[in-house]
């Protein structure tokens, strides 16, 4: 069961002429659509769809309001999802589309799919950074992001009331691994055969178990100068920050995540951990200093940059 990617996304949402406008705003590139369907991809290949919410071809909403509908992990093989389907099969429905799709749900009534993986791998470009003793970058300026084109959807987020079912399901029945966790109540999980730090993280926040259901949708960009040229961009367009920009010291990337009018959030990476069989997981508490080592909470818009000072006007009390 070598799962190696979140392959594609599917949202069911009441307008899609917002959800066009997001994703377009976001970085992503529109592939397909008519009137029923927005299909975009990032540089990889993954893909997000998104749908009318009554759409027929869609499972069941698990949750109020627009959101997620299903995740889609991708496998190595056709032999992987051959054994991801027996496996299933020995406790719930395991449904096959005309493309070879699994579809099925986990424990938690969250919708999952399978598929052959068709994403491709992708390089960023070399960031040219200068530090001391390696010039990367010698008489050019550096590069200036106007905004992002995230190269890999790397992790879905699922708020859950039970994160030991869940995480036994993914773990013991699905091979994913755990990367890193705080015990009892959060999980980053990654594809048996994936080097993300986490393709999945569940999380019961507060340990209340009173919220279930999608958090958000992660992708890398390729360098810091690209999140924060992403990051403003999607602020110029007047989509609200969700949080950031900022760090998590857990997976170690720089963040901005914003508010997705498909249904919770969409969020920049750069500079995730990537793992294999010799990253060593650890266990944190639960903290705002283990969420963050430093993030702003809305964003930019308070910031001098959106006070004047790009255009060169003066602040009033300032010279
Ligand atoms: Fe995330």
């Amino acid at each position: 069961m070598r799962i190696t990617t979140v392959d594609s996304v599917t949202y069911g949402v009441p307008d899609l002429v917002q959800a066009k406008r997001f994703w377009s705003d976001f970085g992503l590139t529109l592939e397909a659509h008519n009137d029923r369907l927005l299909r975009f991809s990032a540089m990889d290949a993954s893909t997000v769809e998104v749908r009318l919410a009554h759409d027929p071809a869609l499972p069941p909403a698990f949750e109020p309001g627009p959101g997620v509908r299903e995740t889609t992990f991708g496998v190595e093989t056709e032999a992987d999802l051959d054994a991801i389907a027996a496996e299933l099969a020995k406790d719930r429905h395991v449904g096959v589309d005309e493309k070879g799709t699994l579809h099925s749900v986990d424990p938690l009534g969250i919708p999952i799919a399978f598929r052959v993986s068709r994403c491709r791998a992708v390089s960023a470009p070399d960031p040219q950074f200068n530090v001391p003793g390696r010039t990367g970058r010698l008489n050019a300026r550096g590069v200036r992001y106007e905004s992002a084109r995230p190269l890999e959807m790397t992790h879905v987020v699922y708020m859950v009331p039970d994160t030991r079912v869940a995480v036994d399901f993914y773990a013991d029945r699905l091979g994913f691994r755990i990367s890193d966790a705080y015990p009892g109540r959060g999980y980053f999980l990654r594809g048996g055969a994936s080097n993300n730090h986490h393709n999945l993280f569940l999380l019961n926040p507060g340990g209340t178990g009173d919220k279930f259901g999608f958090h958000h949708l992660a992708f890398e960009v390729a360098n810091i100068h690209e999140l924060f040229g992403g990051g403003l961009n999607m602020t110029r367009k007047g989509w609200k920050t969700m949080l950031g920009p900022g760090r998590h010291p857990i997976s170690s990337c720089y963040f901005w995540y914003f508010l997705n009018p498909c249904g919770g959030g969409a969020e920049y990476d750069f500079d995730s951990d990537v793992v294999d069989d010799d990253w060593v997981a650890g266990e944190f508490e639960q903290t705002p200093e283990t969420f963050a080592e430093w993030c702003l909470a809305a964003g930019m818009e308070e910031s001098l940059l959106y006070q004047g000072v790009q255009t060169g006007e003066t602040i009033e009390g300032q010279t």
